[in-house]
């Protein structure tokens, strides 16, 4: 049987990740590919409560990047052993709303962990796992906090990166198009900063190269 596909989707806060996720899944249950949407940190009962614990405030405790980094490895193991890996090998094609390039970003770009440290910890919990494409939503931090802000206060809250200095995404965003330099085959950057359907549209066009 083929194997599925995985695509990931990576970007800093305000992008519009979801809403992409959403509407590739969409294209391609109506291309009749056998397709399932997930997301990082999370994806499965463990490592959702995992992401509740690393997004959270930590009250008069600070959660030390050290602490942060191996928690986001630890939801990445379980996701990838209990959901990700098992539905590839059936030849169903996985999206993730997030993956390894994230904790290179933000753990890495941002909170200044040792990238080297980063590499070994990610292959680690991935299983060596690569996806076959990334698309990258590229934002200013300064667009996507006008969306996140909006959103995140009619929900009441900002969480623990939310809650972070511009100086921090900027960290993020330029860490996230490092990667992207280093690795264009895999990882496409789309400008995000547009209406969702002509972000889609770019999409897709990259997607239906690999529906083959
Ligand atoms: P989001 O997917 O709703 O944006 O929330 C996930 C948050 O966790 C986001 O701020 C990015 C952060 N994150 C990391 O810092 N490292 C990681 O490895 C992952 C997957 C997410």
């Amino acid at each position: 049987m083929k194997r599925g596909f995985f695509i990931t989707f990576e970007g800093p806060e305000g992008a519009g990740k979801s809403t992409q996720v959403g509407l590739l899944l969409e294209h391609f249950r109506q291309k009749g590919l056998p397709v399932t949407a997930t997301r990082e940190p999370g994806g499965t009962e463990l490592a959702e409560k995992i992401r509740a614990v690393v997004k959270g405030h930590d009250g008069a405790e600070r959660m030390h990047p050290e602490t942060e980094l191996l928690l986001m490895e630890a939801a990445r193991s379980q996701h990838v052993r209990e959901f990700i890996l098992p539905r590839l090998e059936q030849g169903v094609s996985v999206i993730c709303d997030r993956f390894s390039d994230s904790t290179t970003a933000y753990q890495g770009g941002a909170r200044g962990l040792c990238r080297a440290e980063i590499a070994f910890l990610n292959d680690f919990a991935a299983a060596k796992l690569v996806p076959d494409v990334t698309f990258l939503l590229d934002i200013t931090p300064e667009s996507g906090f006008a969306r996140t802000r909006t959103r995140s206060e009619t929900a009441g809250e900002f969480d623990r990166f939310e809650a972070e200095r511009i100086e921090f995404h900027r960290k993020v965003r330029r860490c996230f198009l490092e990667l992207a330099a280093s690795e264009p085959d895999r990882v496409r950057v789309i400008d995000a900063d547009r209406d969702p359907q002509s972000v889609h549209a770019d999409i897709v066009r990259i997607a239906d190269e690999f529906l083959v």
